[in-house]
């Protein structure tokens, strides 16, 4: 809690109890707690009521801890020192505490002797944090057997003098955060055997975490090594870590991973290896990692990804491959992800989508393709997604011909129209810029090349069923060369004319001025149509 917080609390407390004795001066006393928040107490109260269980000093002038300091209060289980002028404790200063359980000391600027907590037989809670340490006396944490939770972060630690953790069996939280640990001795952390988390983000670990460091730790289930400078991971550094289930790497500068590098870690639920400089991912990564839920591998240098990458994750829900530099993907990459709810791939250079990508994901609820280079996407690409409904496609030079006609249509249908409005056109030329699910399936259409004579007659096509052939075989689509003037018509009339002006010169497009008339000639291999379009200005009326 933040020291404004911690007050706000106590002074809550101070509306719904009396001051049920004396009490000393710059604090204030309930039933049992004690509050301390004056900046000239210069020394500790020595008449602090010996029932007292919680006492708390809040920015409090004096700087050191005497010796038997708080032998008046043999009932204290709870000790906090937040923001004060603190610089050491004496030695002796916590003899008689045998009942404290939680003691912290946070925002100080001070230095430990080897023996300062001895007397604590019962502690449970140490906080050090925010407190400038910068290395830390070996026999620091001796005798404290009944340990379950240090927390060092935001200190200016180096390195940890090999044996610190010898007396912690008990030990279940570690906090070595935002320190500056450069190097960890081997066998650090084996005494802690009953670990479940242990934090060593933002630290500078360039150099490497040496072999076997946590090959004790059998009950860990979170452990955090982001931000803290890895370039690489030892392929043995995470045996034996069976319990564990959330792993973060991300925002290191790991390159490769050894490809046996999970393999122990059959619990493993959540992976975060996002900011990295993977190029690669080896085949096998994640075959024994099958509980997986959530995997992000963003921000990578990914080029591609292996077709048998992800076999065996069938639980993953959420899998994220954004902001890599993936160019292609195999077929069968996604076949085995029937969990998967979420499917990030924006921020890529995708051009193309094979047409069964996505056909086992049947759970699929979010696809974000946006940033891409995508023209066009395969018909029924999205066949057998039936819980598709944020479709992400913005960012993309989308192709708005007769190939995209059965996205249009998939969009009105199914996907949710706020999601996807910045989808735009890039070509043809005659539609570039416009939003391409607010287009008309039969705006999209692919333009007769004239000269070329390409059966045009797509739109509707594909489908099989002699009834649909018959439309779409009655269907003709005229343009001009350009593509800038086209006329849709079915065998009862025409439904559809879209001629583009110039907007910008140079790009073939017309120039049309008020008076004008002007003639085409457009072709469909149905045959040939003039259009003319004329501009007449009108009297300015009411
Ligand atoms: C400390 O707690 C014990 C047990 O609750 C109680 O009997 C004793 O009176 C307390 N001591 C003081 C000094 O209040
Ligand atoms: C802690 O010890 C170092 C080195 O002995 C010293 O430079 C520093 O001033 C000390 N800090 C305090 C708060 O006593
Ligand atoms: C406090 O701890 C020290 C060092 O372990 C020990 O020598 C001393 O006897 C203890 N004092 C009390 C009162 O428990
Ligand atoms: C997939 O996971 C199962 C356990 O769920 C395991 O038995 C099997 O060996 C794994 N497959 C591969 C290819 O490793
Ligand atoms: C995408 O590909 C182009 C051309 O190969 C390249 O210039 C660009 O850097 C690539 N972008 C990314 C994000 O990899
Ligand atoms: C989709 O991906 C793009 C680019 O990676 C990102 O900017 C956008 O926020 C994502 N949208 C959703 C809904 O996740
Ligand atoms: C996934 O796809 C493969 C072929 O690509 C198929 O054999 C398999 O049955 C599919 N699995 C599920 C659960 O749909
Ligand atoms: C357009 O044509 C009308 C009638 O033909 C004529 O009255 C008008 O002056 C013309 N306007 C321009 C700008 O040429």
């Amino acid at each position: 809690m933040t020291p404004a917080g911690a007050w706000l609390c106590w002074a809550s407390l101070l509306l719904l109890s009396r001051p049920s004795q004396s009490c000393p001066l710059g604090c204030d006393c309930f039933v049992h707690e004690v509050f301390c928040s004056d900046d000239k107490l210069a020394v500790i109260p020595p008449d602090i009521p010996p029932d007292t269980t919680d006492l708390v000093f809040v920015e409090t002038a004096f700087t050191e801890v005497a010796p038997w300091a708080f032998g008046g209060s043999p009932n204290l289980t709870k000790l906090v020192f937040l923001n004060t002028q603190l610089r050491s404790f004496r030695p002796d200063a916590f003899v008689g505490l045998s009942q404290l359980r939680d003691l912290e000391v946070t925002g100080s600027t001070f230095n430990l002797s080897g023996n300062t907590f001895a007397n604590l037989t019962s502690l449970g809670q140490l906080t050090l944090s925010f407190d400038k340490l910068y290395s830390l006396p070996k026999d620091l944490f001796l005798g404290l057997d009944t340990l379950e939770s240090l927390q060092l972060q935001g200190n200016q630690l180096r390195t940890l003098p090999w044996g610190i953790f010898r007396s912690l069996r008990r030990l279940k939280s570690l906090n070595l955060g935002q320190n500056h640990l450069e190097w960890l001795p081997g066998g650090l952390l084996h005494p802690l055997s009953g670990l479940r988390f242990l934090r060593l983000s933002d630290n500078q670990l360039s150099q490497g975490l040496p072999r076997g460091i946590f090959a004790t730790l059998r009950s860990l289930e979170e452990l955090f090594l982001d931000s803290s400078a890895l370039r690489e991971l030892p392929p043995e550094l995470f045996s034996g870590l069976f319990r564990l289930e959330r792993l973060w790497l991300q925002h290191n500068a790991i390159s490769h991973l050894p490809p046996t590098v999970f393999s122990d870690l059959g619990s493993l639920t959540s992976l975060s290896l996002q900011g990295n400089a993977l190029r690669t991912l080896p085949a096998d990564l994640f075959t024994h990692t099958p509980h997986l839920l959530s995997l992000s591998l963003s921000h990578n240098q990914l080029v591609t990804i292996a077709e048998g990458a992800f076999t065996n994750l069938s639980s993953l829900v959420s899998l994220t491959l954004s902001h890599n530099a993936i160019v292609q993907l195999p077929a069968g990459v996604f076949r085995d992800l029937q969990g998967l709810v979420k499917l990030y791939l924006g921020s890529n250079n995708l051009t193309a989508l094979p047409p069964g990508l996505f056909h086992n994901l049947s759970s699929l609820e979010l696809l974000n393709l946006s940033q891409n280079q995508l023209s066009t996407l395969p018909e029924g690409l999205f066949s057998t997604n039936h819980n598709l409904f944020n479709l992400a496609l913005h960012g993309n030079p989308w192709q708005c011909d007769c190939h995209l006609a059965w996205l249009s249509s998939w969009l009105h249908v199914w996907s949710d129209p706020l999601l996807h409005i910045n989808a735009y056109c890039a070509g043809p030329a005659y539609l570039r810029g416009q939003l391409m699910p607010s287009l008309k399936e039969e705006q999209l259409v692919c333009p007769a090349s004239g000269h070329l004579g390409l059966d045009h007659r797509v739109v509707g096509g594909g489908w099989g069923s002699e009834a649909e052939d018959k439309a779409a075989w009655s269907r003709c689509t005229y343009s001009n060369a350009e593509g800038t003037v086209v006329l849709s018509c079915d065998e009862a009339q025409c439904r559809w004319l879209s001629v583009q002006l110039s907007p910008r010169q140079g790009e073939g497009f017309l120039d049309m001025r008020p008076n004008a008339t002007q003639g085409w000639d457009l072709r469909s291999s149905c045959g040939s149509v003039r259009v003319t379009v004329s501009i007449e200005p009108l009297a300015a009326g009411p």
